[in-house]
């Protein structure tokens, strides 16, 4: 891959301030993660013979068996990780120790949740998620600092996207206190989960679904919101290297009208074929146009994309077919803080092309700069020899803010302890 190592510069440095405070074009450089296997040991004895919790949303008391205890159930082992190889961490699913549930019949509101060990769950066959797809999830992280705190970055907004979501697909849905409670209580207790500063990050899989069962179509009777962790790195193979992306020309991630503009599950088993396909001749993930003149930009399967020209930013605004993204969202308000001008409307495949720089962005992806874009046989790079510069930058202030390294003067991080 053309590149690999250039954006690899942009892990902030722990006890110093990352954040450039203009539009600048210096790169920072410092050494990227390696990214290989993980080896997985099973839980030490002390955590398989833990008894079940059961906390309650609106204060932070855990019920451990007869007694109540303020703050993490594994919070006697706070300072003892997991045994897991913490260098080479990627973007795969890890059991942890606990999981949060919540259940609601249809027409009711949700009450009391608990945190369970983690384990598999029961369906019924004829569940609405099972069936018809009625089903939500979010995602977020959950970063250590080096002082032991653990931070949490803009929760409220997944709650309140989670709510907006359930409301499009007939759901009841947590309160957002609700939600940031129990997000909160599930990451103290997989405490020994998160990464070390530097090594990645706690993601945070909040899920609702329609868990009671239907057989004509209809909203299921019940509903369970349910939190799981796992412990990641980075998310594309290419690590921070640029990646390399297909513009897809017959597949459409969404429709006018249709549920684009959610986190529903079935937007993503929807680009799973055009993914594949893409993924198979050595692309990194595809990116959607809109579906109706087949030559605007929508998203990548997984994440936002922003174009760069000179001074000017611009992202293909949300009208229903995109979703609104929590990073890309933050990222408009950083670069215009930075002295960036910033544009959310339509981007034509031309300007993409003709962009000086290309950069994608997610929970998941953080910020990912675009190495090159292959349109109908043709195949654009970008920056210098890939790197985009305006993407560190706003990686590297993005990131500082998020692991606690820059001063948060947006207010967007909560502090757990
Ligand atoms: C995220 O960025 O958190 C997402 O939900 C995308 C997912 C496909 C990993």
């Amino acid at each position: 891959m053309e590149s690999a190592a250039v954006f690899a510069g942009l892990h902030p440095i722990p006890g110093h301030h990352n954040h450039l405070l203009g539009p600048s074009r210096t790169a920072i450089k410092l050494l990227p993660p390696s990214i290989d296997k993980i080896n997985f040991s099973p839980l030490p004895l002390k955590f398989q013979k833990q008894s079940h919790f059961t906390s309650y949303i609106g204060n932070s008391a855990i019920n451990s068996g007869n007694s109540f205890r303020v703050a993490s159930p594994a919070s006697d082992v706070a300072s003892e990780l997991a045994d897991i190889d913490w260098d080479n961490l990627g973007f795969g699913f890890m059991p942890t120790d606990y999981m949060y549930s919540m259940k609601c019949s249809q027409g009711e509101n949700f009450s009391k949740g608990e945190l369970q060990r983690f384990g598999n769950i029961e369906l019924s066959p004829s569940a609405g998620i099972l069936n018809y797809g009625q089903g939500l999830f979010e995602g977020l992280k959950a970063y250590r600092k080096h002082d032991g705190n653990i931070l949490l970055f803009r929760p409220e907004e997944n709650a309140t996207r989670l709510k907006m979501g359930a409301e499009r697909m007939c759901m009841p849905s947590p309160s957002v206190e609700q939600f940031v409670e129990a997000v909160k209580a599930t990451v103290l207790a997989n405490e020994r989960w998160i990464p070390p500063p530097g090594k990645g990050s706690l993601y945070i899989r909040p899920l609702l679904m329609g868990s009671g069962a239907v057989l004509g179509l209809a909203p299921a009777p019940e509903y369970t919101f349910l939190i799981y962790v796992s412990p990641v790195g980075n998310y594309f193979k290419e690590g921070l290297a640029p990646i390399n992306l297909v513009v897809e020309t017959e597949m459409h991630r969404a429709t006018p009208g249709g549920t684009g503009g959610v986190k529903t599950i079935g937007n993503y088993a929807a680009v799973l074929k055009a993914q594949s396909a893409a993924k198979a001749k050595g692309y990194s993930d595809v990116l959607y146009l809109d579906c109706v003149q087949k030559k605007y930009l929508e998203e990548v399967s997984s994440c936002n994309v922003f174009i760069v020209k000179g001074n000017l930013i611009v992202t293909p605004a949300i009208k229903g077919t995109i979703l609104p993204g929590i990073t890309r969202k933050s990222i408009i308000d950083v670069a215009i803080s930075q002295g960036f001008e910033v544009e959310e409307r339509q981007v034509s495949v031309d300007e993409l092309l003709d962009a000086d720089e290309v950069f994608c962005t997610g929970t998941a992806v953080v910020v990912s700069p675009v190495g090159s874009i292959t349109h109908q046989g043709r195949r654009v790079t970008y920056g210098n020899d890939g790197v985009g510069l305006v993407s560190q930058q706003l990686y590297s202030a993005l990131t500082s803010l998020q692991m606690g390294l820059s001063e948060d003067k947006m207010g967007w991080i909560v502090e757990l302890k």
